[in-house]
């Protein structure tokens, strides 16, 4: 890793900091500029390009995910991804250092198959590891409630619209929950490893809590009962970290 892409992403995790330094970049910096004011950051939306640890152990998720399928899932199939995606990034001259990744997925229809996949297949799972917590708080607060509220009637409308999503997605894909331009919450889902950044997505928008329907994310314990694991999987919804990436799209 780049002296610059570490000094990138620890700038991006603090928040005080990228506040003040967008203000000054504006004027000194455009091109530190042009990364903080990107949507997202770094620990909410933003991913890096490498693989990160799970923010928890193998077993935590058992309420909702058996570990032996929370560690294949992991350790091959997203390993797999990341490892696809460093590969066509270099094959394929994008500057990491220079290009976010949700950037290079939001004009993804210039490169190759192996990098839409990839690039998708990596950040979809990122994005799906941190969305997971053994101590859910079962609902969100405050403002992403009442918006949810107010797009979908209830909380429970909302589950159930994002469930049938994820239910009827024919084949492999993603449930997603995005909030567009418009800053109105969607629900829809999209095919193989695209997601809502993609300039190819009929699905458009800033992911903001993404399901993962693969039939690799539940076959061990539920077999062919995708609306089981479904349901079982709201019993590890972060909450919180869904809460920060509305609050920062
Ligand atoms: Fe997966």
């Amino acid at each position: 890793m780049s002296t610059k892409n570490t000094s990138r992403r620890a700038f991006i995790t603090d928040a005080a900091k990228t506040t003040a330094a967008v203000a000054l970049s504006a004027t000194v910096l455009p091109s530190l500029a042009r990364i903080t004011n990107q949507k997202s950051a770094f620990s909410f939306t933003s991913i890096p390009y490498k693989q990160q640890p799970l923010p928890y152990g193998f077993k935590d998720l058992e309420s909702a995910i058996d570990a032996m399928t929370m560690e294949i899932h992991y350790t091959k199939h997203a390993a797999a991804y990341a490892k696809n995606l460093n590969e066509a990034v270099v094959a394929e001259k994008v500057d990491i250092n220079a290009v976010s990744l949700e950037e290079l997925l939001g004009k993804i229809s210039k490169y190759s198959p192996k990098l839409r996949n990839n690039g998708g297949g990596h950040y979809n799972h990122e994005l799906f590891w941190q969305s997971m917590t053994a101590k859910s708080t079962m609902k969100p607060e405050g403002k992403l409630l009442s918006q949810i509220e107010k797009d979908f009637g209830s909380f429970e409308a909302f589950q159930t619209k994002f469930a049938d999503a994820g239910k009827t997605r024919f084949g492999s894909g993603w449930a997603w929950l995005v909030i567009n331009n418009d800053k109105k919450l969607i629900i829809g889902s999209t095919p193989n490893q695209d997601n809502p950044l993609m300039d190819v997505s009929e699905l458009k928008g800033t992911p903001l809590l993404g399901l993962d329907v693969w039939e690799h994310a539940y076959y061990l314990r539920y077999q062919n009962k995708r609306p089981d694991y479904i349901t079982a999987w709201w019993s590890v919804v972060n909450w919180d970290v869904v809460t920060k990436r509305f609050e920062a799209a």
